[in-house]
C-alpha cells in the first residue's frame, strides 16, 4: 500500500508533534547513562544510535508501519529469487554471489549457486596468475598496472573497496580505473602506464555503455599502436553478462568472467566485477570481504526489526525524511580510506531509490531517497558541516569509523575520533543563545540526528557487513516506500539525447573528428 494511505504513516504524523518541547540536549544525557541500550553489535560492527531524535514510542510505530508495508514478506522475497525488479522483470539476488558454497539460494526456480561458485573460481585463478606473474603481456613482461573501465555499479564499488583495503594488501600491482569518458582521463592514465605492463578489465554488465566502449576502444588502440593486434587478448580481459559484444570486440570466452541479469550494476562488486578487487587484495581477502557481506545477509534476515541493523538504519531514515523533511543525508566517515565511500553510496543509494512513481507506475506523494553526499572527516568539517550546524536545512548524518588504526599515529587517529565524537554531539546538543553569550551567529539549534557506526579494524569482513549494511538499508526504505530499487530509468533519457545529438552531428561530418567537434561547439 502507498505509504501516506497507512495508519502507521498518520500515527507517526501525529507521533512528530509530540517533539516539539523534545530536544536531543536532554535526551543524550539521559541516555549516556545506559550506552549500550542504543547500541547493536554483530561481530566487528556496532551501530551506535543514541544520537537520533526518537523515544520508545517511536520505534514502535516505525516498526508497526514497516510491518504495514509487508517488509517481512519482501526480505523473504528478495531471499526467495522472487522478481523484486519488476520492471525489469528480475529478481535481485546478490546475495548469492556470497553465500556459502553448500547454500540454496534459487533465482526462478534454478539454485544459482553451482554457476557463482565455478565462475568465482575462474576468478580466483586469473586473479592469482596475473598477482603471480604466471599471466604476463604479450611481450613477456610481468603486469605491473591493472586498468578497470568501467562506470557506474562496474565501477564505484571496486574502486571504494581497493581504497578502503589498499591496507591489507601484499601486493606490488597498480590498480586504475577509468570511468569518465573525458578523454583527459584516459590521456594521464596513459602517460602514467606501460602498455607492455599493463592489464585491461572492461568491465560492463550490458557491453553497450558509451563511456566504457570509448575508453575501451581507446585502450585497445593504444595497445595495438605499441604492441601490435595480437596483443589484445594478452592485455585485455571482460566482465560482462554480454558475451557476443566481448567476442566481437576481440577477448576470448577464457578471458571473460560472466554474471547474471539478477545481479544489478550497484549491487555487483561481490561478483565478477570485484576482479580488480580481487587482484589488488588477494583471493583470502576477497573471500572475507563476501563472508562479512554473508554475515549481516543472515542478521537482515533473521533479527528482529528492533534489533536488526539495516531495517533500524532504513527506519530513521524515513522517520526523518518523511516525518522530519530531511532533504539530505550526510555520509561522514573519519577514515581515509573510506575516501571514495560517499561517491559510492551515492550510486547505490540515489540510483535506487531517486523515484516518484510506485512500483505500480502511479506516482507517489510523499518524499523517498534523500540527497546523499559526504567527505572523510575531517575534511568535510572545514567544508559543508557549517551548513548542516546551522544551515536552514535539516540533515541526518553516518559516522563511521575504524576503533583501531593500521598505522602507528596514535595521536591522529585520538584526535579523528575525538573530532568524530565531537561532531555528533554538536549536531545534536547545539548551542544556546545563553552560552552564545548573546551572539546569534554563534547559536546552534542542535537537535541534527545521526548514525555513529563503528568497525573494530578496517578488515575485509567488516568492510563487506559496512556494504551489505547499506544495501539492505536501502531495500528496506524502497519497501516502506514501496518503489522499486532495483531500477534506474532515469539514466536513460539523457542517453537518448545524447545518442541523438552525437548523430547529428556525425550525419554533418562523417569520418572527421575535429570537425564534429566544432559542429557540436557550434550547438552549444
Ligand atoms: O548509470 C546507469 C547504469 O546503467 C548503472 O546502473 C550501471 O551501474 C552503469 O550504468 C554501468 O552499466 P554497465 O555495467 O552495463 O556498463
Amino acid at each position: 500500500m502507498n505509504l501516506d494511505k497507512t495508519q502507521g504513516w498518520k500515527a507517526l504524523q501525529a507521533h512528530k508533534k509530540e517533539f516539539k518541547d523534545i530536544h536531543l540536549r536532554d535526551e543524550l544525557g539521559k541516555r549516556q547513562d545506559n550506552p549500550k541500550k542504543y547500541r547493536i553489535a554483530l561481530d566487528g560492527l556496532t551501530l551506535d544510535f543514541k544520537h537520533n531524535i526518537f523515544n520508545r514510542e517511536t520505534l514502535s510505530l516505525l516498526i508497526d508501519l514497516a510491518k504495514e508495508q509487508d517488509l517481512e514478506a519482501w526480505i523473504q522475497k528478495l531471499f526467495s529469487g522472487e522478481t523484486v525488479n519488476n520492471t525489469e522483470n528480475r529478481a535481485a539476488m546478490h546475495m548469492a554471489l556470497r553465500s556459502l558454497k553448500k547454500a540454496k539460494l534459487n533465482v526462478n526456480g534454478k539454485n544459482v549457486v553451482p554457476d557463482v561458485e565455478r565462475v568465482r573460481q575462474r576468478i580466483y585463478s586469473f586473479a592469482k596468475d596475473i598477482r603471480t606473474g604466471i599471466l604476463c603481456g604479450r611481450t613477456g613482461k610481468q603486469f605491473t598496472d591493472i586498468v578497470n573501465i568501467g562506470i557506474g555499479g562496474s565501477y564505484l564499488g571496486p574502486e571504494m573497496v581497493c581504497k578502503a583495503l589498499c591496507n591489507d594488501t601484499t601486493n606490488a600491482l597498480n590498480i586504475h580505473f577509468l570511468a569518465n569518458i573525458d578523454g583527459h582521463a584516459a590521456q594521464m592514465l596513459f602517460n602514467n602506464i606501460d602498455p607492455e605492463t599493463t592489464l585491461f578489465i572492461v568491465a560492463s554488465k550490458s557491453f553497450t555503455t558509451q563511456e566504457t566502449l570509448m575508453n575501451a576502444h581507446t585502450a585497445r588502440n593504444w595497445i595495438v599502436e605499441h604492441l601490435g593486434e595480437q596483443a589484445v587478448n594478452d592485455h585485455f580481459c571482460a566482465v560482462s553478462t554480454n558475451q557476443t559484444a566481448v567476442t566481437e570486440f576481440g577477448i576470448d570466452e577464457d578471458r571473460m568472467f560472466p554474471f547474471w541479469d539478477w545481479v544489478g550494476g550497484r549491487f555487483s562488486l561481490w561478483s565478477s566485477i570485484g576482479l580488480p578487487i580481487c587482484i589488488a587484495i588477494g583471493i583470502e581477502n576477497f573471500e572475507e570481504l563476501l563472508d562479512g557481506a554473508a554475515r549481516m545477509d543472515k542478521h537482515f534476515q533473521t533479527a528482529s526489526f528492533d534489533k536488526n541493523i539495516p531495517v533500524l538504519m532504513a527506519l530513521f531514515s524515513v522517520w526523518y525524511r518523511n516525518f522530519w523533511d530531511a532533504h539530505g543525508h550526510a555520509i561522514l566517515p573519519y577514515d581515509q580510506r573510506l575516501e571514495r565511500f560517499p561517491a559510492y553510496l551515492q550510486q547505490l543509494d540515489m540510483e535506487s531509490n531517486g523515484k516518484s512513481v510506485n512500483r505500480d507506475g502511479k506516482p507517489i506523494k510523499y518524499d523517498t531517497g534523500p540527497i546523499i553526499f559526504g567527505e572523510p572527516g575531517t575534511n568535510g568539517q572545514h567544508a559543508f558541516y557549517q551548513l548542516i550546524h546551522q544551515g536552514t536545512e535539516f540533515i541526518s548524518s553516518d559516522f563511521i569509523a575504524a576503533k583501531h588504526p593500521d598505522h602507528e599515529f596514535y595521536d591522529h587517529h585520538t584526535t579523528l575520533l575525538a573530532n568524530m565524537k565531537a561532531q555528533a554531539e554538536a549536531l545534536a546538543i547545539g548551542q544556546t543563545l545563553e552560552e552564545a553569550q548573546n551572539d546569534q551567529q554563534k547559536v546552534f539549534d542542535g537537535n541534527r540526528p545521526s548514525n555513529i557506526i563503528l568497525l573494530e579494524k578496517m578488515t575485509p569482513f567488516n568492510l563487506g557487513m559496512l556494504v551489505a549494511a547499506y544495501e539492505h538499508k536501502i531495500f528496506v526504505q524502497a519497501a516502506l516506500w514501496n518503489i522499486n530499487c532495483f531500477d534506474q530509468w532515469g539514466v536513460e533519457l539523457g542517453k537518448t539525447i545524447a545518442n541523438g545529438i552525437l548523430d547529428n552531428v556525425s550525419s554533418q561530418n562523417q569520418d572527421n573528428p575535429e570537425a564534429k567537434l566544432n559542429t557540436l561547439l557550434s550547438m552549444l
